[in-house]
């Protein structure tokens, strides 16, 4: 696996500088008639200063529909490539180039048109976490808010004995797979960090936290055990929520009047926004080293230097894009 190589660490912020910063970083955006879109996953910080937080598709979404002339991607290397597809005509920013991600990087657009060599005819269903490349081999993207919603849909147009290459996350493919009964050829990736969330570490913190809810990420290493523990009735179904990243925090506004304890198996830059969003409820992480250091390597001065110097734009070639744009758009209009 072709890990990205980790660019230098920048001095470390004190919590005094942030406000001055992050005022730093608004005025820069107005200037520069920039919006700035976040992942989940970014440092509180930079949840704080964006326009926009959201997961994978409310992001795409949110780029395909902004008006501003230059985006601020602060999230990994792929997302930024998603909004270049999608904007080609704008300027996409991204702090720090060396924000890839494990999970993007387990399959290669070479290695996908072998596959689909030895599949004539199959349909392929790529997760968002690819690179452009591998996007413009595939007939339909997907994210964890639409995986089953875009494969139900393929077996409803193209008939139910429909052959689908599912990737890059094997974990997602198996709970595609269960949630709509059918099988499909999944491709064996994973994220280092979800697949690092074992069946073990859901045990343990359950029998510190008996009767909390699940909110599970589908990329998890335990997303398969919890399954079959709600299939043999050893954990109430209505507890255990499959969700993307944005679905959790749907979750945290539904139950914001409630207290709660909700274990989250994802990556844990998630635990701000939900806290945010339900302080009354305890969310407690189910592994606490799910830490994404891709995610982290967007700090505040980055984003302050990406601004003010226009660095680093990503931008993706007309005939990859042109190709790339084709199963986002499927998916935008499935979800
Ligand atoms: P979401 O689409 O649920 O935000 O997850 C994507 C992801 O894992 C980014 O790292
Ligand atoms: Fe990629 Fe995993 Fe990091 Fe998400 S958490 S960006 S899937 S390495």
């Amino acid at each position: 696996m072709n890990l990205p190589v980790i660019g230098a660490i920048d001095a470390p912020l004190m919590l005094e500088n942030i406000p001055a910063l992050q005022d730093e970083v608004r005025a820069l955006a107005e200037e520069r008639g920039a919006v700035i879109l976040a992942h989940n996953y970014q440092l509180p910080e930079i949840q704080d200063v964006a326009d926009y937080v959201g997961d994978s598709l409310g992001l795409s979404q949110r780029a395909a529909g902004t008006s501003a002339g230059t985006i601020v991607f602060c999230g990994v290397h792929f997302m930024a490539e998603t909004a270049s597809v999608l904007c080609p005509d704008k300027q996409v920013l991204i702090p720090d180039l060396d924000a890839g991600c494990s999970l993007a990087d387990s399959i290669t657009a070479d290695q996908l048109c072998h596959w689909k060599a030895s599949h004539p005819g199959a349909v392929v269903v790529m997760y968002v976490n690819t690179t452009a490349e591998v996007k413009a081999e595939t007939d339909y993207c997907c994210t964890s808010a639409n995986a089953v919603k875009v494969v139900e849909h393929i077996y409803r147009e193209r008939g139910e004995n429909t052959e689908i290459l599912f990737g890059p996350d094997m974990f997602l493919g198996a709970y595609v797979e269960k949630t709509t009964g059918r099988r499909m050829h999944v491709w064996d990736g994973e994220c280092h960090v979800h697949a690092g969330i074992r069946p073990d570490d859901i045990a343990a913190v359950r029998a510190e936290h008996p009767g909390g809810d699940f909110l599970i990420h589908p990329e998890c290493g335990c997303s398969t055990s919890v399954m079959e523990y709600v299939a043999s009735g050893d954990v109430e179904s209505d507890g255990v929520h499959m969700l993307s990243t944005g679905g959790m925090l749907a979750y945290a506004r539904e139950h914001a009047d409630q207290h709660r304890t909700a274990i989250v198996a994802t990556e844990t830059g998630m635990l701000h926004g939900l806290r945010q969003a339900a302080p009354d409820t305890d969310f407690v992480a189910a592994n606490e080293a799910a830490h994404c250091r891709y995610m982290k390597m967007i700090t505040l001065t980055k984003l302050r230097d990406s601004l003010r110097d226009g660095v680093h734009e990503v931008k993706v070639p007309p005939h990859i894009a042109d190709r790339a744009r084709i199963p986002i758009q499927r998916m935008v209009a499935i979800s």
